[in-house]
Order: structure tokens, then sequence, then C-alpha cells
């Protein structure tokens, strides 16, 4: 069943909960893939009633960001979620999220400003206070985000505990393309010599991972490795690569494995992709 009112969401859901049931809650963008997909699966798992929400939402683009260029095929989202195990999607037009007037927002503080928050300033409030909406609109549930958006994990996850939100949130691990790639709706924009530069991404980020597994714990010389690897490929342009705490992303003195995150982001053409890599002991990309 698709929704696009609050209200009508939230009845559905109050009644689900009051049956019993287990809500889980994937909140995307739309234009499924694999990565999406994965989550509504393991929603399906966990959970009685899955409601998948599908929103491009404009508070979080800034005004050079790809808002209007940003994929949208809500009738193959609706066939993929069915598919995957979800019963629900809930696809809210702008004003039905926004309905004017409205002017309150979510900082979530420090850990917004840093990395895609200092690279795309207000995104991170824009994800916070939409997911926050969301949230009311489902009401108490499992929320089910990716990794691959690892800081936008944290500050999600940092809303929750500071806002007091009855969500449980849920983390499930990065799906990759046959090379590596992370999955992401925008991959569709690049070029083909594009998609092959952009796989210097996870390039960078396995060799990486593999040099910190051969003893090299020096954050600075791991950093050099991820950006030279990158700066390489001529179509990409470095955004940023650094080594952090996964929990804050904290910087590092020594890069230790179980406590590392690597972080990179790059722009391929007009398209700009982010990726990331714990430091584990399991092979790079193994959940
Ligand atoms: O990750 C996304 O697709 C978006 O940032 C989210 C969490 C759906 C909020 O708009």
């Amino acid at each position: 069943v698709v929704f696009d009112r609050v209200a009508d969401v939230r009845a559905h859901l109050d009644a689900a909960r009051a049956a019993g049931r287990r809500v889980g809650l994937v909140p995307t963008m739309g234009s499924l893939h694999e990565g999406h997909l994965s989550l509504v699966r393991r929603a399906a798992a966990e959970c009685d009633t899955v409601a998948l929400t599908v929103f491009v939402n404009p508070l979080q683009f800034g005004p050079g960001d790809d808002l209007d260029s940003y994929p949208r095929h809500l009738d193959a989202d609706i066939e993929h979620a069915a598919g995957s195990g979800a019963a629900v999607v809930f696809a809210p037009s702008v004003a039905e999220m926004y309905p004017e007037p409205s002017g309150t927002t979510i900082e979530v503080g420090a850990l917004a400003d840093v990395y895609e928050g200092a690279s795309r300033p207000g995104h991170f409030a824009g994800v916070a206070t939409v997911v926050a909406k969301l949230f009311h609109a489902a009401g108490p549930c499992r929320a089910y985000f990716g990794e691959k958006d690892w800081q936008q994990v944290l500050v999600v996850r940092r809303m929750v505990d500071d806002l007091f939100f009855p969500v449980e949130v849920v983390t499930c691990p990065t799906v990759r393309e046959h090379d590596g790639l992370a999955c992401s709706s925008r991959n569709v924009r690049l070029t083909p010599d594009e998609r092959r530069a952009a796989r210097s991404l996870f390039e960078a980020l396995s060799g990486a991972a593999a040099l910190v597994d051969a003893g090299q714990h020096d954050p600075e010389a791991i950093r050099r490795h991820l950006t030279g690897i990158i700066t390489r490929e001529p179509l990409v342009a470095l955004d940023y690569a650094a080594v952090v705490r996964a929990h804050d992303l904290a910087p590092l003195t020594e890069a230790k494995t179980g406590e590392a995150r690597l972080i990179v982001a790059a722009r391929i053409g007009t398209t700009r992709l982010i990726d990331n890599l714990a430091l584990t002991t399991a092979a790079p990309g193994t959940p």
C-alpha cells in the first residue's frame, strides 16, 4: 500500500503496532539499488511490517547540488520495494513534508560540521530534519540505514540519542558492485569512462586496509596511500581522504583495527561519490 500523507501512514503503522506488529522503517530518496533492497530485506527479516520511504529531500541539497537531476523512479521503486518485503511505501510530496510556513530544523552539533558537512554546508541539518520528521510520521520502529553513508549514520544516531526518539537504528553493510564500487543511486549518471575511474575509490580503501593489515598504523602514511591511488585517476577530483575514529570521526594518532575507519569523497565529472571502510582483520568489504 502506498501513502503520500503523513496522517495516513501514521494511522496505518499505529494500527500495525496496536496489533502487536514490529515496524521496520527504511528511509530512502528512491531510485532503489541493491544497497537499499538489502536494507528492506533485513528489515523484513527482523520486523513484521516494513515501510519504505521515498522522498528526495530538498533541505539536504545545497545550491550547487544535484537536486533537480537527482534520479527519480517511483513506479519502479514501489515494485522493487514490494518484491523485497516492504508492505508499505510512503512517498510524500515536498508540500506534504514541508507545509508552508515551515522553519524548524535540527542541528546535530560538531559531528555535522566536518567532512561531508564541511563540503556540503547545511547538508546534515537537512538530513536530521527530514529523518526526524519521517521518524515522527512512522512512530516507534527499527530504522535501517546503510553504512555507505557512515557520517549520516553517526548523525542519525546522535539525534536519536539526544532527542530520545523511540527508534532503534540498525546499520547494514555497504553493498558493492562487481568491482567494489559502492552501490549508489548516483552511479547511473557516470559515463563509461567515469564508471571505470570510480573503481579507484574502493581500490584506495582496500589497498589502504591491506597496508594496515601489513602493520602500517600511521594515519598520515595511510592517508597518503589513499590519496595516491585516487589522485592517479585523471577523471577523479579528490575531496577528502581520511583515517578517523569510527564512532565520532575524530582524528587518530594511531590507526588501530576495530577503532579506525577510512573515509573518502571525490567528484567524478558532475557526480559526487563517497565511500568508507572499517579496518577489520577480515577481507576488505566483508560485512
Ligand atoms: O541516505 C539517504 O538516502 C537520505 O539521506 C535519507 C536518510 C533518506 C534522508 O533524506
